[in-house]
C-alpha cells in the first residue's frame, strides 16, 4: 500500500539563499570511505535528497563518487539534491576560505554547493593539521581572525554564485544574533544538535523570526545513552501510530519546522529513516511536554572540538 502522507517530501524554502531545503537530510559523518559511499548511494535510492558533508569528515571524495555514479546512471539529477559541506576551523582566515571551498567542491565532484556552512565558530591555528595542539595537548586557537571576517569571505562565495546559500554550525544564540545583525547576506541555515532531549526551542524561535532553517543533527540522539529511542514517551507514541521510535523522532523534527540530519550505515535503517509520516497534534504535544530529560550529547559547541561525549554507563 502506498502511504499518501507527504511529510518525507517536505521542502523548506530558504529565505536567504536559492531554492528550498528538503527537510529529511542524510549526514555523511561515517569514518570509513567505502562505507560512506555505500551509505550515500543507499540514501539516494531510499529517497533522501539532502546530504550533509564536511572537509573535516575526510570522506567528501567518497560522497562525490557515490553521487557522481547515481547522477551518471540518470536515476537522480544533480539539481534535485541539496548538498551542504562545511568549512573547517583551520580555514577561518579569509584568504583560506575560497581555497578550502574549492577543494571541497573538487572532492565532491560538484561545481556548486547548495549550502556552505562554517563548521564551528572557533578558529584553530591555520594549516594542514586539522587538530593543532600544544605540548600539553591543548587546542591551539587562532586569535588572528574574527567570525565576522570569516563570514564576509563566505558572503563572497555567494556573490560568485558558487555557494547558493551559507550558514553556521555549533553556534550559540548570542553569537548568532551578532552575525545576523552584522551580515550583509544572512545565514540561511544553522546546524546544531537538536532532538527531543535537546529541543533548542529558543534558538528555533529566533531562527524562525529571522528566516533561518535549523538543520538538527544527531536527530536520533546519536544512539547514545540515555537512548532517546527507548524513551517511554517516544515508544508509546510509536506503538500508537504504528511507526518506529526513530520515525517518531524524525517526524517530530520536521513537524516542528526543522530539517533533520540522521546517519546510518544500514540500508534498512536508511529506508526506515526516510519513511516518516505525520504525527497527530497530541503526540507532538506529548513529546514536547512529557519528555523532561535534557541532555547534550556532543560538546563541540563549547570548544570547537568535535566529538560525542563518551559516557560511562552506570553499573
Ligand atoms: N555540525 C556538527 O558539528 C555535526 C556534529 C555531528 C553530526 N553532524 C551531522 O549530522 C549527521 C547526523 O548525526 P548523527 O550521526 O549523530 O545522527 P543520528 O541519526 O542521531 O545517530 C546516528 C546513530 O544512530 C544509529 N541509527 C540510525 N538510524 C537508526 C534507527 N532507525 N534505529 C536505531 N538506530 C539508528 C546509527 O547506527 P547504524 O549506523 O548502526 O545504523 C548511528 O549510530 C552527521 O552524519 C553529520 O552530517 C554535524
Amino acid at each position: 500500500m502506498v502511504d499518501p502522507d507527504t511529510l518525507r517530501y517536505t521542502r523548506i524554502p530558504l529565505a536567504h539563499g536559492t531554492g528550498s531545503l528538503p527537510a529529511a537530510g542524510f549526514g555523511t559523518l561515517i569514518p570509513d570511505p567505502a562505507v560512506t559511499k555505500q551509505a550515500t548511494k543507499a540514501a539516494l535510492e531510499a529517497g533522501f535528497r539532502h546530504f550533509d558533508g564536511a572537509e573535516r569528515y575526510r570522506n567528501e571524495a567518497a560522497v562525490g563518487e557515490a553521487m557522481g555514479e547515481v547522477f551518471a546512471a540518470g536515476t537522480v539529477r544533480r539539481e534535485e539534491v541539496f548538498v551542504t559541506t562545511k568549512l573547517w576551523n583551520t580555514n577561518h582566515r579569509p584568504e583560506r576560505v575560497k581555497p578550502a571551498f574549492e577543494a571541497s567542491l573538487k572532492r565532491l565532484q560538484l561545481d556548486y554547493a547548495d549550502s556552505y556552512v562554517i563548521h564551528t565558530p572557533y578558529a584553530f591555528r591555520p594549516g594542514d593539521d586539522q587538530d593543532p595542539r600544544d605540548a600539553e595537548g591543548n587546542v591551539i586557537y587562532d586569535p588572528g581572525v574574527t567570525l565576522i571576517e570569516t563570514w564576509q569571505a563566505m558572503e563572497r562565495l555567494v556573490d560568485e554564485g558558487r555557494a547558493r546559500s551559507i550558514g553556521l554550525s555549533d553556534i550559540k544564540l548570542e553569537q548568532l544574533r551578532e552575525i545576523v545583525a552584522a551580515a550583509r547576506i544572512k545565514p540561511s541555515v544553522v546546524q546544531v544538535e537538536a532532538h527531543p532531549y535537546l529541543p533548542e526551542w529558543d534558538l528555533l524561535a529566533f531562527c524562525r523570526q529571522h528566516g533561518i532553517v535549523i538543520q538538527a543533527f544527531a536527530a536520533l540522539g546519536h544512539a547514545m545513552e540515555p537512548n532517546l529511542l527507548h524513551d517511554p514517551v517516544i515508544t508509546r507514541v510509536a506503538a500508537r501510530v504504528g511507526k518506529t521510535p526513530a520515525q517518531v523522532a524524525l517526524a517530530w523534527a520536521v513537524q516542528r519546522g526543522t530539517a533533520f540530519l540522521t546517519t546510518s550505515t544500514k540500508p534498512e535503517r536508511i529506508r526506515e529513516n526516510f519513511e516518516i509520516s505525520s504525527l497527530p497534534e497530541d503526540a507532538l504535544r506529548q513529546i514536547r511536554e512529557e519528555i523532561t530529560t535534557n541532555i547534550r550529547f556532543n560538546n563541540v559547541v563549547e570548544t570547537g572540538v568535535p566529538g560525542f561525549i563518551p559516557r560511562v554507563k552506570a553499573s
